[in-house]
């Protein structure tokens, strides 16, 4: 049985672990939702550094096996660090699915929906180099897309009219593909969705990193399947928002 420590600003970090726990349903989960410093999108790498150095301690004494780094914006600012500071330990990060949307575009332009922190990221900004001679990259943060699920609102007018603020730019530019950098995102993707009519294509990286999760555990040669399940959930600060998505996943 393998310990998985999950971290996020929020709540949406759970859209990561709703795919990791298809795959690996035998586990012990501990959640761990960083709300009281929620947004991590406009905090400088340094603060996010701390925050995620303060997290990963709690898991290691709680003997983590594995921490997934549930987050773009804390992958950007902290996951180097956290490498370089804990090189014993496995982390797996976020990266916005540039790659997917830049091979199965047919219009040759792809929008991407993140924070200012990813998107300002080098390793956004790495991917980002890699395809860009191929394919027309436009970009645009969610404004307001963190605090509506943080407060629960996944659909509706207020979450229509959020919504269509920020991905109205990227449909109006031609994207087809509408790649979701930031975990919070996928909540909003019946929305989305729906917005962005029949002909594009919404991609949520979560069930790729649950994937890469899985491969990792089995290097380190640890045991998973074995049983029992079991999930702490936990928050910096109310833990209402957390169970609210919960309940929903
Ligand atoms: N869920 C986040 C991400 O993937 C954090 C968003 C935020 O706190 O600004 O980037």
């Amino acid at each position: 049985m393998a310990r998985i420590g999950i971290f996020d600003s929020g709540s949406g970090g759970l859209s990561v672990y709703r795919e990791l726990v298809k795959l690996l349903p035998l586990e012990q989960y501990r959640y761990y939702a960083d709300n009281s410093h929620c947004p991590y999108g406009e905090k400088s790498p340094l603060y996010i550094q701390r925050r995620a150095r303060f997290i990963t301690e709690r898991f290691l004494d709680w003997k983590a096996d594995i921490i997934v780094v549930a987050c773009n914006t804390a992958t950007a600012a902290a996951i180097a660090t956290l490498r370089k500071e804990y090189p014993d330990v496995p982390f797996v990060g976020m990266e916005p699915a540039v790659k997917p949307a830049a091979l199965g575009t047919e219009t040759g332009v792809i929008g991407v929906l993140a924070t200012a922190g990813t998107l300002k990221g080098s390793k956004y900004l790495n991917t980002r180099g890699l395809y860009e001679s191929d394919v027309k990259i436009v970009e645009h943060v969610g404004q307001g897309f963190v605090e509506l699920v943080e407060r629960g609102i996944l659909d509706g007018p207020e979450a229509e009219k959020t919504v269509k603020a920020s991905l109205q730019p990227l449909l109006d530019a031609g994207a087809d593909r509408i790649v979701l950098g930031c975990t919070h995102y996928p909540f909003l993707k019946p929305v989305i969705e729906r917005l962005s009519g029949p002909g594009v294509q919404v991609i949520d990286p979560a069930p790729a990193v649950a994937r890469q999760t899985l491969r990792i555990l089995q290097d380190c040669g640890v045991a998973t399947g074995i049983g029992p399940f079991s999930i702490i959930l936990e928050a910096s600060g109310s833990t209402e928002p957390l169970n609210r998505i919960f309940e929903l996943i």
